[in-house]
């Protein structure tokens, strides 16, 4: 019988990306790949570290599995347990000592070599490791099984991070920026629209950083960046939906718009985080602009042709951040009205530069602020979706809502989430729904 491997995923959507390209990987090479824990042979964390809360998590899983293994009397062997991704590329060997249930230790660019590395867990070598470096020839290409969803794919253009943000650990763990050639995204879109994919989302820690080594395949387009080049050549293969995450502001170029404006299928929503509203918090976060900076590119944004739907990510209590530094925060969220905004209490990540200073700000004043900044987002929100209703949208459907069986859900084409009665299953269809409802997180409507 085939070796069966669990993996579960946390993180953000390039852990999903390297999830589903060691699953393919691990198909090939003759493994099965199951739904649950239960009754796996090996079961994999791929580890998220942004926040401390994403790390205790995931030792928390290990913990269950491992004492459901123990309980379990009537299974012969204990699963190898191992964990991958940012996690395991941080913290390495120390691992082994943090719980001796774990087996298998695989850092962020070495998912490639698992079927191997497993195989020799399986044989009875101890603390097998491999923190090594991906090999850059290989292909991207993920199986349409492997997929996360069998309409919507993610493709990764670049990895890593050069930014070293004070507060971040990304650049630790996924290593230096690495861009793939143009020409390998590009065929990997032609071969997903092939095969009846309808969207796909260009993904990297920093997309509009995207600087391959080779020009290969954006020599036919034009473009004041090469990620403004490589949207014109991924628009051109006729891809429905093509969505990219994330931009980072310094490199934000008004080229991109100029794309999007060209190009119906470049969807209509940027991912573009501040961080924060104040100028001397930036500067020590070392983020490489000031909030006016910032503010240039969204109304470059606003002012498009097309309308385009903003998120942005907020950081509260970064050391020193004072009541001023906030307010700056909140004006800034005022001025921007962002479609979504994500935001999270600083969180200390041993090793960057920012866990040399105190962690000024106390937890209740860190709440206090979240809650305030998420009631302002909250009525922003209520106002941009409000404005939805009676118009006509287009929508691709993804499937069964989670939270009612009788309606369908799916997206935007500018990242909305929105929900709409299954009264016939259109699932993969792209569709046009009238919004009749809003919601605090997302639309209502029929379909026309
Ligand atoms: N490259 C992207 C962000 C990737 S990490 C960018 O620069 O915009 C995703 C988000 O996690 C960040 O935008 C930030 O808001 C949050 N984050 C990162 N490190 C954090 C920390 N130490 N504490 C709290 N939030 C953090
Ligand atoms: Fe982290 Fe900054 Fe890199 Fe984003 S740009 S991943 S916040 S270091
Ligand atoms: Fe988390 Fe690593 Fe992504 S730290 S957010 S899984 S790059």
């Amino acid at each position: 019988m085939k070796t069966r491997v669990y993996i579960e995923t946390f993180g953000c959507q390039m852990n999903v990306a390297d999830t589903e390209r060691a699953q393919t990987v691990l198909r090939s090479s003759g493994y099965d790949l199951t739904a649950s824990a239960t009754g796996a042979e090996v079961i994999l964390f791929n580890t998220c570290s942004v926040r401390a809360r994403a790390e205790q998590k995931v030792l928390t899983r290990v913990g269950e599995v491992a004492g459901v293994a123990a309980a379990n009397k009537s299974s012969i062997k204990k699963p190898v347990i191992g964990l991958l991704g940012c996690v395991a590329q941080l913290e390495g060997e120390a691992l082994f000592n943090q719980s001796s249930a774990i087996d298998l230790v695989v850092g962020t660019r070495a998912t490639d070599r698992l079927p191997e590395l497993i195989r020799r867990s399986q044989e009875g070598e101890r603390r097998v490791i491999d923190l090594g470096e991906r090999d850059w020839g290989a292909s991207w290409e993920v199986s349409k099984v492997e997929r996360h969803s069998p309409y919507i794919a993610f493709v990764p253009i670049i990895e890593g991070c050069n930014k070293f943000c004070t507060y971040c650990i990304v650049p630790y763990s996924r290593g230096r920026e690495q861009s793939r050639v143009a020409t390998d995204i590009v065929r990997e879109v032609e071969i997903l629209k092939s095969e009846g994919y309808r969207e796909v989302h260009l993904i990297g820690q920093n997309v509009n950083s995207y600087r391959p080594k080779l020009t290969k395949g954006l020599d036919g387009f034009d473009g004041a960046t090469p990620f403004a080049r490589l949207l014109r050549s991924v628009a051109a293969t006729g891809m429905e939906r093509i969505k990219f995450t994330t931009s980072f502001p310094r490199d934000f170029h008004a080229d991109i718009i100029k794309a999007m404006e060209e190009h119906e299928n470049l969807c209509d929503w940027v991912h573009l985080p501040i961080q924060s509203g104040s100028d001397s918090i930036l500067q020590a976060m070392r983020r490489g602009h000031t909030s006016r900076d910032y503010l240039r590119r969204v109304e470059i944004i606003k002012s498009a042709r097309r309308k385009i739907s903003l998120s942005s990510d907020v950081i509260i209590g970064f050391p020193g951040e004072t009541p001023q530094d906030f307010k700056e925060t909140m004006n800034l969220v005022e001025q921007c009205q962002y479609d979504a905004l994500y935001i999270f209490k600083y969180s200390v990540r041993k090793g960057t530069p920012s866990a040399r200073l105190p962690d000024s700000v106390s937890k209740e004043e860190k709440t206090e602020r979240f809650l305030e900044l998420e009631k302002l987002q909250q009525a922003i929100q209520k106002k941009i979706y409000a404005d939805y209703v009676g118009q006509v949208v287009n929508v691709l459907v993804e499937g069964e809502s989670a939270k009612s069986k009788k309606d369908m859900t799916g997206h935007t084409t500018c990242q909305k989430v929105i929900n709409f009665p299954a009264n016939n299953n259109r699932k993969g269809e792209m569709i046009r729904v009238r919004v009749s409802e809003a919601k605090p997180n997302s639309l209502y409507g029929q379909a026309v």
